[in-house]
């Protein structure tokens, strides 16, 4: 389902950023959701948050640690 019609992002590519550890911050910048009207805004980050809930649940009950390399920091060590 398109979440953010302006710049045609899908609900499953938010869903798969914010699971790899991505902030919305930085899903904003990759994907350009609510960048433009922001009327997407509420939805995305929403989404977002339970995407965040859920992986930080997942990660207590299977005893993994709880910080994840975020995407934009995974750019800078590449790029060194
Ligand atoms: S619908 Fe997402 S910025 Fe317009």
């Amino acid at each position: 389902m398109i979440i953010c019609i302006c710049q045609r992002v899908s609900d499953r590519a938010i869903t798969q950023m914010a699971r790899s550890g991505a902030s919305f911050d930085d899903i904003q910048l990759e994907l350009g959701v609510a960048t433009q009207c922001r009327a997407c805004e509420g939805c995305a980050r929403e989404l977002h948050a339970q995407c965040q809930s859920a992986a930080t649940a997942y990660c207590r009950s299977e005893g993994m640690p709880m910080i994840m390399p975020q995407p934009s920091s995974l750019r800078l060590q590449a790029q060194a």
